[in-house]
């Protein structure tokens, strides 16, 4: 019971609960009612009996002190109830109506009236009977009547069953209440449970609209606000920070690299461990730069200051310039990859920020080249529908390199995460923000990005747009 209890909801319990309560009050309701109309309606059937056993009875008295001898006649036309016995001893000698009814008379209650004492006595004899028992003194008779109350019985019966009935119906309509009220007061949960998950979802403006005029809920709706305006203060808070700190280190970072170059200029007057040096200097403040360049943009995006410059792009076209555009950022030994719009693909417009499209594909084409021995190919296809039925189009840069572990395929686009160095080419150069750049980039399109395996175990990166409806722009 204690499991299944507690794995039952909210809803459930309270549900349950009403329902047991309308239950349990059905049961006291009931059962108080049935008894007390069961022992009124008995209360009421002894006093009637009793009277009219006296009546018989002293009609009986007055025809044997008259000398009746015709006993049985006398007790068959005395006024009982249908079903009802008579039965008279006469100093011992039993008459009886009907004949042969004296075993009606319990033995008790013959022995108690034989002794003087009027009694009355109810118990079941193929029903339930009351007996009353009258001693005649004056002519040492003792006169019986057993009355038949089982139509009290059947009545008491009939009573039961609609009161089992109501008892049925409380209960389901408490159940009902039950479940309708708690319904009812845990609306304002899913409000807030909706609100979460949009929260988690990064919209971090939403709110739980005020709630006028029930306390309870105001309280909630007010702290849950509260903890949310804290949450946002603080996410801003340190977005800003890093957006601060990227952007006063740009100044100093453009000096340093303004006098590199006037030092690489005249490397030539260095001695040889100072033009080491200068060359380790140089790779260092480059890869410094671009870390700091890739923070910026990317706590722009956080602190959503991100400027996105949307226009409308022929697909097939700006893949094969952006791999064009990227392919010369790349080391001359590396091979450009072959591009294949598929024919489907042709005619189809894409709202997207260029300038974002192509870092994306600089991006994945570096690490195709540092850690996949260079991109194989990049193709365009549509994709299947997107969730609101939209059409996407799909844009994958494979290469044959060692691939990610499936473990590590969400991990790469966490910011500074850097794979495994065992095997990988350029493994240690990086700074673990491209990934991360390219799915802000992505998701500030309104795309997806995700990285699966080849046929050969290499990289397959795949990013995902919606395809803007041609009747939307023409
Ligand atoms: N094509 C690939 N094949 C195998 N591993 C890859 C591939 N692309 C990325 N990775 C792994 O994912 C990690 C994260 O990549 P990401 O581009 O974010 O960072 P990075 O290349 O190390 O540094 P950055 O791009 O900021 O200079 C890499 O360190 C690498 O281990
Ligand atoms: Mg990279």
């Amino acid at each position: 019971m204690f499991p299944l209890w507690s794995r039952l909801g909210v809803r459930a319990r309270v549900t349950v609960m009403f329902g047991l309560g309308a239950l349990l009050l059905s049961v006291m309701m009931g059962g108080l009612s049935y008894f007390t109309t069961r022992h009124f309606l008995l209360d009421e059937r002894q006093s009637a009996s009793l009277h009219q056993a006296y009546v018989n009875a002293s009609l009986v008295r007055s025809s044997l002190h008259s000398g009746d001898t015709h006993l049985d006649q006398l007790l068959a036309s005395l006024d009982a109830g249908a079903g009802s016995v008579s039965v008279l001893y006469v100093h011992n000698t039993p008459f009886s109506s009907p004949l042969a009814a004296t075993g009606d008379i319990p033995a008790g209650l013959r022995a108690l009236v034989q002794s003087g004492t009027p009694a009355t006595q109810t118990f079941v004899l193929g029903g339930p009977r009351i007996a009353v028992g009258v001693p005649i003194p004056s002519v040492h008779a003792v006169y019986f009547e057993v009355f038949d109350v089982s139509d009290l019985g059947h009545t008491l019966r009939v009573l039961a069953l609609a009161l089992i009935a109501a008892g049925a119906i409380t209960t389901i309509l408490g159940a009902a209440v039950g479940r309708s009220a708690s319904g009812r007061s845990l609306r304002p949960l899913t409000g807030v449970s909706r609100a979460a998950v949009a929260i988690a979802g990064g919209r971090l403006d939403t709110r739980l609209p005020a709630v006028a005029g029930d306390p309870d809920l105001a309280g909630l709706t007010t702290s849950f606000n509260l903890m949310v305006d804290q949450l946002q203060e603080r996410i801003e808070r340190e977005a800003r920070f890093t957006s601060d700190v990227s952007h006063e280190l740009r100044s100093p970072l453009t000096t340093l690299s303004a006098s590199l170059d006037v030092l690489e200029a005249h490397s030539d007057e260095l001695s040889a461990r100072a033009q080491r040096a200068l060359v380790l200097l140089g790779a260092d403040l480059r890869r410094f730069q671009r870390m700091v360049g890739d923070l910026l943009e990317i706590s722009r995006s956080d602190t959503g200051s991100a400027d996105v410059s949307l226009e409308e792009v022929e697909a097939g076209e700006l893949v094969r310039q952006s791999v064009a555009a990227s392919a010369r950022s790349l080391p001359n030994d590396v091979v450009a990859p072959a591009v294949l719009v598929d024919q489907a693909v042709a005619g189809t417009w894409l709202t997207v920020d260029k300038r974002r499209f192509e870092r994306i594909m600089a991006n994945l084409l570096e690490n195709a080249a540092l850690y996949g021995g260079g991109a194989t190919e990049v193709r365009a296809e549509i994709g299947p529908p997107l969730l609101d039925g939209s059409t996407s189009l799909r844009v994958s840069v494979e290469d044959h390199g060692p691939g990610l572990a499936p473990a590590e395929r969400d991990k790469v686009f966490e910011r500074f995460y850097r794979g495994d160095a065992a095997g990988r080419r350029g493994a240690g150069i990086g700074t673990g923000l491209g990934l991360a750049l390219v799915a802000e980039h992505v998701r500030l399109n309104g795309g997806t990005v995700w990285v699966d395996e080849t046929e050969g175990g290499g990289a397959r990166f795949v990013i995902e747009f919606p395809v803007a409806d041609e009747a939307d722009w023409w």
